[in-house]
């Protein structure tokens, strides 16, 4: 266990842990942009920034979701140097993604309406990472990555092209923190895209039951090989989750629902 104090207050938390994580714990409120509980600290946002200091760290603003606690840290996250760095990484992550909703919805929580940082920018990618971590890291496909520097620094698939690994679960769109990314399924097909790149392009498995096309092959295959090799059992792959709700309904009540 290690002993620090964080807004004043003394705290005595296990060693190892971060910030980020104690900080929320105590309710303290952090925006984060690239942390998720499912991957780990990648420290690419800046959005974190906490004032910490102690025995062996110099005073200064540092990312919270990469910081690891250490005996006699000091740690303020609301200082006034912290609200205002807080507010011109705001600045700079809505002038790369100026037409992103829940980052102006972010920005606005702290006091940021505009940005000096306006430029030629436009889509709703802020370059977190969480996209291209969470589908190289979790799900095994490493279909997306970034491609260019700067401001011409952008989320595709590998080679640019339409990505031969992708299986269209929609993670990346799920955990997007800037609606940046979509999945869009038209007819018999699935469509992973950002404003500037598609990412990839997916036949749709028609459901058994009423046949709509409602998920990729490549994903019924995905699911089918998670639950062999981890024994765990599953909903059938081959009915679309209307049908199984009625299914199940129908197991539970005796009526015919479908
Ligand atoms: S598409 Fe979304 S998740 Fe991916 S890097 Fe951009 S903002 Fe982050
Ligand atoms: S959340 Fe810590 S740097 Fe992005």
């Amino acid at each position: 266990m290690v002993t620090i104090q964080l807004n004043g207050q003394e705290l005595t938390v296990p060693e190892n842990r971060m910030v980020l994580e104690v900080a929320r714990n105590q309710g303290l409120d952090i925006p984060t942009l690239c942390f998720h509980e499912a991957l780990g600290p990648y420290g690419a946002c800046r959005l974190c920034l906490v004032e910490a200091e102690g025995p062996t760290l110099r005073k200064g603003l540092l990312a919270s979701c990469t910081l690891t606690v250490s005996p006699g840290m000091v740690i303020e996250t609301d200082s006034p140097p912290v609200v205002q760095a807080r507010k011109v990484v705001l600045e700079l992550l809505l002038g790369r993604a100026p037409e992103s909703r829940p980052l102006k919805a972010l920005a606005e929580r702290f006091g940021v309406t505009t940005s000096r940082f306006g430029n030629e920018a436009q889509g709703n990618c802020v370059r977190c990472g969480l996209c291209v971590r969470v589908c190289r890291e979790k799900i095994g496909a490493a279909a997306l990555c970034f491609a260019g520097r700067g401001q011409k620094k952008q989320v595709t698939a590998e080679f640019g092209q339409l990505s031969e690994t992708c299986i269209g679960c929609g993670t990346c769109v799920n955990l997007c923190p800037a609606d940046a990314i979509h999945l869009e399924d038209l007819g018999d097909q699935r469509r992973i895209f950002l404003p500037e790149n598609t990412i990839s392009r997916l036949p749709l498995v028609a459901c058994r039951l009423c046949e709509t096309p409602f998920q990729t092959e490549k994903f019924i295959a995905y699911v089918r090989h998670k639950s062999d090799i981890e024994g765990a059992t599953t909903i059938p792959q081959d009915i679309c989750p209307s049908c199984a709700r009625k299914v199940y309904a129908e197991t539970i009540t005796g009526d015919f629902l479908v």
